[in-house]
């Protein structure tokens, strides 16, 4: 006899707690959100329904597969990204919350300090992955026209989908790129964003298997330290952003002392360090020495 949707709740809950996923109710009730196409709170008002064999068999399929650690967001397909749909898979890193802080901050500083610009602004995603920096900010902004840039195939295959899920083709242009080797020379940004790989090669191996086994490696690798890809934008981006141009980086914890230097020694000036969610130091905002534009002194 079929389940109910609350003993289905507590079984699957129960089978992914002893498989080490975390929230694993919350979990659970998300997959039961998108089986039974209903919010996830109007499940609290039917749980003595009881589920059809199909709905059954759709929910054990997918609490089998994250209690075998794949992430949530590969089996429902897609993240809500400031509010924007992104679609993901295995060939992207999964948005992070903590990065609509970045795309928020960006999206802020254009609205305050550009709002009179007639020229459309240019932006430049470096390492966009699924796209979501990109989208959020271009959504957010009228008059911005986005360079969304990736070493990765597969990354850039799927950011067009997101693209085109966003109708947003006409305002982002990929660009298939070794860091900044495919840039035209003469490309110049009023502001570049980054949320680069940072994890130091060392620790991939200790991280979560969600993480270590479904992420790409590309998306995750910053190299030996974990900073190669912060000497690389700090060296790169001075020549790809106009004199009042700002730098917007993501970085990983502890690692904002290492990147201030890395910045300094490339003449840069560090105007902020914003937190996340955690408060624990996540973006860091840096101009050129000869640069006199205004930088949010706050968190979002
Ligand atoms: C941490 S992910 C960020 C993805 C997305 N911007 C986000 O915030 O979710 C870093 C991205 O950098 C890309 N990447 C790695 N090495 C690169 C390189 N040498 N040049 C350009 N992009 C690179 C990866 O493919 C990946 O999509």
């Amino acid at each position: 006899m079929e389940v109910t949707i609350l003993e289905a709740i507590r079984k699957s809950a129960e089978f992914l707690e002893g498989k080490g996923v975390e929230t694993p109710r919350l979990q659970v009730e998300m997959m039961l959100e998108r089986i039974l196409k209903q919010p996830r709170l109007q499940l609290y008002l039917q749980f003595e329904t009881r589920l059809t064999e199909i709905q059954e068999n759709d929910l054990r399929t997918w609490v089998i597969r994250r209690g075998k650690r794949e992430p949530l967001q590969h089996l429902l397909g897609d993240v809500s990204f400031c509010g924007h749909p992104i679609q993901v898979n295995p060939g992207v890193l999964i948005p992070r919350p903590e990065s609509e802080i970045l795309a928020e901050t960006a999206w802020n500083y254009l609205i305050r300090e550009f709002q009179e610009s007639f020229d459309p602004l240019q932006i430049l995603d470096f390492g966009t992955g699924s796209g979501c920096l990109a989208i959020a900010i271009a959504q957010n902004t009228g008059n911005v026209q986005v360079t969304a840039l990736d070493a990765s195939k597969k990354a850039l295959k799927t950011a067009e989908q997101n693209l085109i899920l966003n109708d947003l083709t006409d305002r982002i242009k990929l660009i298939e790129s070794h860091a900044f080797d495919s840039l035209n020379g003469n490309s110049r940004f009023d502001l570049i964003v980054s949320n680069p790989p940072y994890i130091p090669s060392h620790e991939i191996p200790n991280l979560e298997p969600e993480v270590r086994l479904h992420d790409p490696i590309s998306a995750l690798d910053g190299g030996s330290d974990g900073l190669d890809f912060y000497r690389i934008l700090a060296s790169g981006s001075t020549k790809h952003l106009t004199e009042e141009g700002i730098l917007m980086m993501e970085f990983g914890d502890g690692q904002e002392l290492d990147i201030v230097e890395i910045l300094q020694s490339e003449n840069w000036i560090v105007d902020n360090i914003l937190n996340d969610y955690t408060d624990r130091p996540r973006i860091i905002i840096a101009k050129r020495m000869c640069g006199s534009a205004m930088i949010p002194d706050s968190n979002p």
